[in-house]
């Protein structure tokens, strides 16, 4: 159903409606990049994160609330067993507009079709280099080759549209930012730079010394692009730009240096079943407990996510100087 015609019904005290979840269906990643992980890592035992069945409940739930839009992330989700038929099922879901996926793209090339029967429309791929060492020095575990192939499956595949996510850490990838465009431009997808925010403890690098922030690569850029502001906003966190000349757009991630919280209309449930109602702070419901409690009573849960939004924060609160704040990392989370 278009969205126009659908009645907001998840609306918080700012006047925000909320009208995109993106959930998070593993914290398990076959990757343990610098920014994400430590290399050492426990995840969550089998009997505390959702089932398949649980999550698709949720996913009915928040449609039936005015959700349009999905986004299945992770960890990497694609390494959940039976993440496919999770997607098929959510996919085909009456009331949903659109089904889209953040994937580090190691699975890429074995699914990309069965990617698009579910009707996943549009994939972000997490790319921050395209040097191999240095990819496998980012990824700890990673493999530049694998994910170019799945990359290349997945274009030949023909979804709506492709984006990379470069999360761009000083003194380590901040000189490829030119080439990653020219990469995308030459794939004809889009590009994201990423300001790295301070999710979980990490042991690999001082996240103020890494700072790297969206001005200064946009100024890199405009040396060798003519990028043109988009001036039609998405109701994302991006501020975008359009190569000249090209179908390629260019983003701008930036929680520190960009407040984007005025126009924020998303929520995330993380794989523990927590509606998280802002990225940069702790508020959360547990719907886990919900569900499980009621024997899934669907409009019991409906009106705790109803009544969640009432503490939908304001702004988030990152500060790159002092221990992080927020403890779970993105993998929790769902990026
Ligand atoms: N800061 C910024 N981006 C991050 N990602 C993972 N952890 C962080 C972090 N701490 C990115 C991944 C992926 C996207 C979902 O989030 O690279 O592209
Ligand atoms: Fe995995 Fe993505 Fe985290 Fe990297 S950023 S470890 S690919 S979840």
């Amino acid at each position: 159903m278009p969205a126009s015609l659908k009645k907001p019904l998840l609306i918080d005290q700012f006047g925000r409606t909320v009208d995109y979840v993106r959930i998070s269906i593993t914290d398990r990643c076959d990757f343990r990049c610098v920014y994400c992980m430590s290399e050492e890592m426990t995840f969550l035992p089998r009997e505390q994160i959702l089932s398949l069945e649980e999550i698709y409940c949720l996913a009915q739930c928040f449609t039936e609330l005015g959700v349009g839009k999905i986004r299945i992330t992770g960890g990497e989700p694609l390494i959940r067993r039976g993440a496919l038929d999770l997607l098929d099922k959510i996919g085909h879901l009456p009331l949903l507009d659109e089904l889209v996926m953040t994937t580090n793209g190691s699975q890429l090339s074995n699914c990309a079709e069965q990617l698009k029967a579910a009707q996943v429309s549009r994939l972000n791929i997490s790319l921050d280099t395209l040097k191999a060492d240095k990819f496998k020095h980012l990824t700890r575990t990673g493999d530049l080759n694998v994910v170019l192939q799945g990359l290349e499956a997945a274009i030949k595949t023909g979804f709506k549209r492709i984006k990379l996510n470069a999360v761009i850490l000083k003194n380590r990838n901040d000189d490829e930012v030119i080439d990653l465009v020219n990469f995308a431009l030459k794939s004809d997808i889009d590009i994201s730079f990423i300001e790295e925010m301070p999710l979980g403890v990490i042991n690999s690098h001082n996240r103020e010394e890494a700072y790297y922030s969206s001005d200064e690569i946009k100024a890199d850029l405009d040396k060798h692009f003519n990028l043109e502001k988009i001036t039609e906003t998405t109701a994302g966190p991006s501020d975008y730009y359009r190569i000249a000349g090209a179908q390629t757009k260019v983003g701008f991630i930036s929680p520190h240096s960009h407040n984007f919280c005025s126009t924020c209309n998303r929520v995330r449930l993380t794989v523990e079943g927590r509606l998280l109602l802002c990225l940069g702070n702790e508020h959360s419901v547990d719907l886990k407990s919900v569900m499980r409690n009621s024997n899934n009573d669907t409009e019991l849960i409906k009106k705790c996510i109803i009544d969640a939004m009432a503490i939908k924060p304001e702004k988030h609160e990152f500060n790159l100087k002092e221990q992080p704040i927020i403890m779970r990392h993105m993998s929790s989370t769902g990026g």
